[in-house]
């Protein structure tokens, strides 16, 4: 059993589309192992996406990752990681196969609507900075 992080972005709040992508995180056969509501803040966005902070976006994706509430939630699966990332697709919503989440409701490359952990490694990493406290 793989752990992996998910987000809903802000873009993707906003249109009220919560409930389709939960859906199809479920049809999917992920097991949902935590989930909760919150607003980073400017500095929190920054400490969350700190691996890019050399990158050309870096202050366009925390301005955005902190405009407005997201969903984040703990995905639970033998391969959790790979199969979050193909369900998402690519990147850029533009390149993104049918029928994945971002072809299917990503507005850009930066507001492509979820986020999923890359590797092990950062899951456990990303995991930790949105559960290290108990609740
Ligand atoms: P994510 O981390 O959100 O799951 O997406 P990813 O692995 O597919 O993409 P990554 O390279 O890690 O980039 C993180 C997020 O930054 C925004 N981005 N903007 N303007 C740009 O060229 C650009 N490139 C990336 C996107 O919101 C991307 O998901
Ligand atoms: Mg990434």
């Amino acid at each position: 059993m793989e752990q992996t992080l998910a987000i809903i972005k802000p873009d993707a709040v906003k249109k009220r589309i919560i409930g389709k992508i939960i859906q199809r995180i479920e049809d999917e056969g992920f097991t949902i192992g935590g989930l909760k509501m919150l607003h980073l803040s400017k500095e929190e966005a920054r400490e969350f996406y700190t691996v890019h902070k050399d990158k050309h976006f870096y202050e366009s994706l925390t301005d955005f990752m902190s405009s407005g509430k997201i969903v984040v939630m703990v995905l639970e699966g033998e391969k959790a990681i790979s199969q979050w990332r193909e369900v998402m697709g690519s990147t850029d919503p533009a390149i993104a196969k049918p029928g994945t989440l971002r072809h299917q409701y990503g507005f850009s490359v930066e507001r492509n609507a979820v986020h999923g952990s890359d590797s092990p490694s950062t899951a456990q990493w990303e995991i930790n900075f949105f559960y290290k406290k108990q609740e």
